[in-house]
């Protein structure tokens, strides 16, 4: 029997991104003229650097570019990608293990859509990035939480992982540096999760978009070179978004053993055919040039996120750890939850963080994502890359506003 809805069930349970949400919804206050400070953006404020660009340019001018090119991107950039993999992580991998994708959220989609069948359980630490849940979903998968708060650091310990494994568990989600909480795995404990996963002979999905954003000399460790145990089955996440100033050129990638790689490819040729061959170059000037640019905008960063974290901390009821790593601050706010504060129409007292997010943006017109995007209610997700002044003007809204708090 066929369904009467007019949208597939499949489809109708996604939920809207929260954060795209929220940054569509500060935007559109912006365009009517509000004064609104957007803590919400998961992009840095630099442009793309010019070589970049430049090499886009070139690409654009060559017919070769204009045609269809191999579904699973360009033989030169996967060369590449390959060659970066084995300078930043030290994790040697075959042209042939790579496949380039229509940014890091279309290989996040792909990874799980290769491994997963129907029931296929994936352990997702918690906090996460919002697209899993509902990429694992759409593949068929469960996704399975498992919470580490900001007591443990937002990192989530082998006894938790082992206590939410099941006969079903497939793969473990692993994320460092992670969005949302800036949370960066010391190299012993990213090496004894890899060795677990592969004791129980799981997959890991590893998502190194933030490899090259970490602060005060925390090094990023790749559980892929830290457990070798792991063997093939580890797939690598990646893409030129956030170390380049990228995110609008759309390249990531996934790398993964040949079969997988080749599977997944299969799926991307009717899905999407080749990425723009003018991004694929651009992502080959990066990928095989300097790490200059992103060392600079990391002494932006970091400059951000000590005045960011301090003035959080400074608020009563507001507890924030210090982020070591993406561009992320993840507030918790459960101390101010039940409190009343004056809202437009007199006094509210926010139940959730989702209803303080709202408060916020409705009062002092300031973006920030509410906890609930990323898990569990009681949490704030403020993203530092936007400029230091119109940081300093939001923090000290969010000050003013949030310290006038009556239990
Ligand atoms: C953890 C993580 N992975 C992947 C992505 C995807 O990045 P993109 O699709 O822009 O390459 C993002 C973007 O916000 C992210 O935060």
């Amino acid at each position: 029997m066929s369904s009467t809805g007019r949208i597939s069930e499949r489809i109708a349970s996604i939920a809207e991104s929260a954060t795209l949400a929220v940054d569509a919804k500060a935007k559109a206050l912006k365009a009517a003229g509000r004064p609104v400070i957007g803590f919400g953006a998961g992009e840095p404020d630099f442009p793309t650097p010019d070589y970049i660009v430049e090499a886009a340019v070139d690409a654009a001018r060559q017919p070769r570019f204009h045609r269809y090119s191999p579904a699973g991107g360009l033989p030169e950039l996967k060369k590449a990608i390959a060659a970066k993999t084995l300078r930043d992580s030290g994790y040697a991998v075959d042209p042939a293990q790579v496949l380039v994708t229509n940014g890091g959220k279309q290989a996040v989609y792909e990874s799980f859509a290769t491994l997963l069948d129907p029931g296929d359980e994936v352990l997702v630490p918690t906090p996460y990035w919002t697209t899993y849940p509902e990429a694992i979903r759409l593949a068929g998968g469960v996704p399975v939480e498992v919470f580490a708060g900001p007591e443990q650091g937002y990192l989530v310990s082998v006894e938790q992982l082992e206590a939410a494994r099941t006969e079903n568990t497939k793969v473990l989600l692993f994320v460092s540096p992670s969005n949302p909480t800036g949370a960066v795995y010391p190299a012993e404990q990213v090496a004894e999760i890899g060795r677990w996963a592969a004791e129980h002979g799981l997959w890991v999905i590893t998502d190194e978009i933030y490899e090259h954003l970490t602060y005060d000399g925390v090094p990023f460790t790749s559980i892929a070179t830290a457990a070798p145990e792991l063997g093939d089955k580890v797939v690598v996440l990646n893409g030129v978004a956030k170390t380049y100033a990228m995110t609008g050129w759309r390249v990531g990638w996934m790398i993964a053993a040949p079969d997988v790689i080749k599977a997944a490819t299969n799926l991307q040729s009717h899905l999407s055919s080749n990425v723009s061959n003018v991004s694929q170059m651009a992502a080959l000037a990066a990928v095989s040039g300097p790490l200059t640019a992103v060392d600079e905008m990391k002494q932006a960063f970091d400059r951000r996120r000590r005045a960011m974290v301090a003035a959080l901390n400074s608020i009563d009821g507001v507890e924030c750890p210090m982020p070591e790593g993406a561009f992320y601050a993840y507030a918790d706010v459960r101390g101010l939850l039940g409190r009343e504060f004056p809202g437009k129409d007199g006094a509210v007292r926010p139940q959730t963080s989702a209803e303080l997010a709202a408060l916020i943006l409705d009062t002092v017109e300031v973006a920030v994502v509410p906890g609930e995007a990323f898990g569990p209610s009681g949490y704030l997700r403020l993203s530092y890359a936007l400029g230091d002044e119109d940081l300093a003007t939001g923090m000290q809204r969010l000050q003013d506003f949030l310290g006038q708090a009556v239990r």
